[in-house]
């Protein structure tokens, strides 16, 4: 084995953050891996609840997609597991052994839990590559000083991300030149440079053409399976074709959950989310 890739093993994130290790752990069901696990949730905003009760696991390698109106809590839910937003009461777990309660926004994102937003935030002056090389796991800000020792296996990464995200031929391109489903798929791939092992994507396809939503599927169910993947998304049609296992969140607890068919001949689900 290579060097670099022992000294990798030997960082394994659930390993580093082992000082966080709880003292009482859920009972999880350990039968198969869960990545995500949410437990009686509760967040009040002045007397509103907002989250409610909600419980939610995702397993390891599942593209999860959560739907739900306006307000359901969507978002919130995101804000806690990135521990943006702190819950009056619940559990929140990554994994087995990590307490996402306890833990703080950079530590939460530094064990692996990646947040695309809905509005692409890349460095529109810089071209696609120095965007993801500026993404790159590792101390940050350091990265220009020993440009010149960028090793090749940190380039291999680079050209891995750019291959996936589709932007192989746009590398010296500006990503202010980018069109809008391009810099949500270089948003992406920063994100991936990070080695994330849960993505959390709000709004994939917001203000994409039809094409570009098409090609967003593709991404996401890609890189389902390396990493667990949890979509938020309004829209239907996109939702269908990507789901697997869809959960419908109203007024900040679990509706339904199953397939895209099972949640859509739901009756509940069509009252109050279809409107019937
Ligand atoms: N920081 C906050 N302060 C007060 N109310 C909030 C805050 N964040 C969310 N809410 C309220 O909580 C509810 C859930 O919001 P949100 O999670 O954004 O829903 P969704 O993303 O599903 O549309 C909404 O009624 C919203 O107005
Ligand atoms: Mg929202």
């Amino acid at each position: 084995m290579r060097a670099l890739e022992r000294v990798r093993d030997g960082m394994r994130r659930d390993q580093v953050f082992g000082f966080m290790m709880p003292r009482g752990r859920p009972t999880l069901d350990t039968s198969h891996s869960i990545v995500l696990y949410i437990e009686q949730l509760n967040v009040s905003f002045d007397g509103f609840k907002a989250i409610n009760d909600l419980n939610l696991y995702v397993d390891a390698g599942e593209l999860r997609c959560i739907i739900g109106p306006n307000g359901a809590g969507k978002t919130t839910m995101m804000d806690i597991i990135t521990g943006k937003t702190r819950p009056d009461s619940g559990q929140v777990w990554f994994g087995q052994s990590m307490d996402l309660l306890e833990m703080d926004e950079p530590q939460i994102a530094n064990a692996g839990v990646g947040r695309k937003f809905q509005r692409p935030t890349v460095f529109e002056a810089l071209t696609v590559f120095e965007n993801l090389e500026l993404s790159m796991a590792g101390p940050r800000g350091t990265w220009r000083a020993f440009r010149a020792s960028l090793i090749d296996e940190q380039l291999d990464t680079i050209s891995s991300v750019l291959k996936t995200i589709g932007l192989e031929s746009s590398t010296k391109q500006l990503a202010g030149q980018l069109s809008h489903g391009q810099k949500q798929w270089l948003e992406i791939g920063m994100l991936l440079m990070q080695k994330p092992k849960l993505l959390l994507v709000d709004e994939p396809v917001a203000g994409m053409t039809h094409q570009e939503m098409e090609r967003t599927g593709e991404l996401l169910k890609k890189l389902a399976g390396e990493h667990t993947v949890v979509v938020v998304e309004h829209d239907m049609d996109f939702v269908r074709s990507i789901a697997n296992k869809v959960t419908v969140l109203h007024q900040g607890s679990v509706l339904a959950e199953g397939t895209m068919d099972q949640v859509q001949n739901n009756a509940e689900v069509r009252r109050v989310y279809l409107g019937e």
